[in-house]
């Protein structure tokens, strides 16, 4: 009950519990089953969940900036129609959770999906490749480590029509151009923020993989056989393979994204410290 929950008496204990480290999940605020309105409704079962699977981690990302890209772009053709992938932002969204458990200030930037938004993670909506790019360099500025599980749309049209564009004159007016590689652009001016990449393949994995970790001047990729019943796209597990530039390559079999992640992080944080100012 509201009253109840906000009597001094009750106030003063819950501050002393967590003054003696126990970590109190709030109540949730509206309509009551006595009939009165405000804070005293059960936390939702996934609050509380997170809340303990991060009262179970260790912090070890405390302090830092971390910012992840998740999700497909949509480039838009006409008012209805655009080039897009299959992309749910679910890789990404893990990492951002599990970023954020590990006590991270995390940052989201995210193309249009339906995926829950990872809790206590500030999320930015972008739609186009354009957007994303400018969402990804302001928030990179002072961020010590980037992940970039977004699938960028490699190409956008030309031209945007106002109008949906009738039947016949679309193959003779969609011509298409390529969008800005943001990762390689943070690659180029790297500083001392860790960058990490994905890689979503279906032939040569690891060949594909570490010709971009070296391209885009990564410290890790994550390389991604999108053609492999249970990884990639729009599914709730993944498989992946991780690779060093120092040549080293850890296989991280069928597991949860929400696992991946996990095993991703605990690789990421192994990582030498990049020295220097940002650039
Ligand atoms: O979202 P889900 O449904 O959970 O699916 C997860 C996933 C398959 C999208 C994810 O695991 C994944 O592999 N993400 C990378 C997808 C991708 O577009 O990879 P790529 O090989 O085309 O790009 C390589 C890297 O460059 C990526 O880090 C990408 O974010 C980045 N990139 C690519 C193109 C571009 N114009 N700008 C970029 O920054």
């Amino acid at each position: 009950n509201v009253r109840m929950f906000q009597n001094p008496v009750v106030q003063d204990n819950l501050r002393r519990l967590q003054g003696f480290g126990a970590i109190v999940v709030m109540p949730g605020c509206g309509d009551l089953a006595c009939g009165e309105t405000g804070p005293g409704r059960l936390a939702e079962l996934p609050e509380i969940i997170e809340a303990i699977k991060s009262a179970l981690t260790v912090k070890s990302l405390a302090g830092k900036k971390v910012l992840v890209s998740a999700g497909p772009t949509r480039e838009m053709i006409d008012p209805v129609r655009f080039i897009s992938n299959r992309s749910t932002g679910k890789m990404g969204f893990a990492m951002a959770a599990e970023a954020h458990r590990r006590g991270a200030r995390v940052f989201l930037v995210t193309g249009p999906v339906t995926t829950p938004r990872p809790m206590g993670v500030t999320v930015v909506e972008v739609t186009t490749a354009v957007e994303m790019r400018q969402a990804v360099l302001d928030l990179a500025q002072d961020a010590d480590i980037v992940v970039k599980a977004a699938a960028v749309s490699d190409y956008a049209p030309a031209e945007q029509y106002a109008q949906k564009v009738k039947k016949g004159l679309v193959e003779q007016n969609l011509r298409l151009i390529k969008n800005p590689d943001i990762l390689a652009e943070l690659g180029r001016h790297k500083g001392r923020r860790l960058l990490i990449g994905f890689a979503a393949e279906t032939e040569d994995l690891l060949a594909h993989a570490r010709e971009k970790m070296i391209n885009k001047n990564l410290d890790l990729i994550v390389a991604n056989d999108v053609s492999r019943p249970g990884a990639g796209f729009a599914v709730d597990t993944n498989i992946v393979k991780l690779l060093y530039p120092n040549g080293r390559i850890d296989d991280i079999p069928l597991k949860s994204k929400e696992d991946v992640a996990r095993d991703i992080w605990d690789r990421i944080v192994e990582l030498p410290a990049q020295r220097g100012p940002v650039q």
